[in-house]
């Protein structure tokens, strides 16, 4: 197997890609780069400095200003920007609204997207997000596209929500995920699309260690 590979991994939200990129990333030994946390930490920044998310000029100056590093500790990753732990902050409700913004605006996605490739392009790396395997490195050694149905994934986010103590409605936890899913595919800027060239897993219906593996056989496989 080649060393240092890049490997992509898209879906939409819910879909385990998270949790899968930083478990192939930790087997591998490979940096994780999880894009959406660039995205939210682009709109937290936002909200801080009371950016307008349409001032396509201000964002772009934030993004030029805007340093974001991963670390790696007790198993999981913090997310770094300009020096803050922002890893929890990222995560509210409001940022995700935001994010789905600031994430439409072209010049920040210009400057994301060469971060993401000066991070990604030396190889050893897996990446993960809606657009990696279609415009960020669309020259990938493997692209995985992770998949389940609506009712799987909106069932997941209810109960890690439960487990939080948040008490919420299954039927408009999975109407949310529809919305999501909605909004990232219908926007006209690097919208969530499978690759041509992407192996699907659906994981309706498989566990973490489940899909972990197939992703470990895959990587194997590799030339
Ligand atoms: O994966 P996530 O929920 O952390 O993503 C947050 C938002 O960022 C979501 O609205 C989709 C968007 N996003 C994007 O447009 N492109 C990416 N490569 C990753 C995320």
């Amino acid at each position: 197997m080649k060393n240092k590979l890049i490997i992509a991994i898209d879906g939409p939200s819910g879909a385990g890609k998270s949790t899968l990129s930083q478990a192939l990333a930790n087997q591998l030994d490979y940096l994780n780069i999880d894009t959406g946390a660039m995205y939210r930490s682009v709109a937290l920044l936002a909200s801080q400095q009371k950016v307008d998310p349409h001032d396509e000029a201000a964002l772009k100056k934030l993004c030029a200003d805007l340093s974001i590093d991963f670390i790696r500790g007790n198993g999981a990753e913090r997310v770094i920007v300009n020096g803050v732990d922002v890893s929890a902050a990222i995560r509210t409700p409001e940022v995700s609204l935001l994010t789905a913004q600031v994430a439409a605006c072209p010049a920040v996605r210009e400057a994301m997207l060469d971060q993401q490739r000066k991070i990604g392009e030396k190889g050893g790396v897996v990446l993960e997000g809606r657009d990696i395997g279609t415009v960020v490195f669309p020259c990938a050694d493997v692209k995985f596209f992770l998949s389940a149905t609506a009712a799987a994934r909106g069932q997941r986010r209810y109960e890690e929500l439960l487990l939080k103590g948040i008490d919420v409605d299954l039927q408009q936890t999975i109407a949310e995920v529809k919305d999501r899913d909605a909004a990232d595919t219908a926007r006209t800027l690097a919208p969530l699309m499978q690759a041509d060239d992407a192996i699907v897993i659906d994981s309706t219906h498989l566990t973490i260690a489940e899909v972990l593996q197939k992703m470990l056989n895959v990587v194997a496989a590799m030339p």
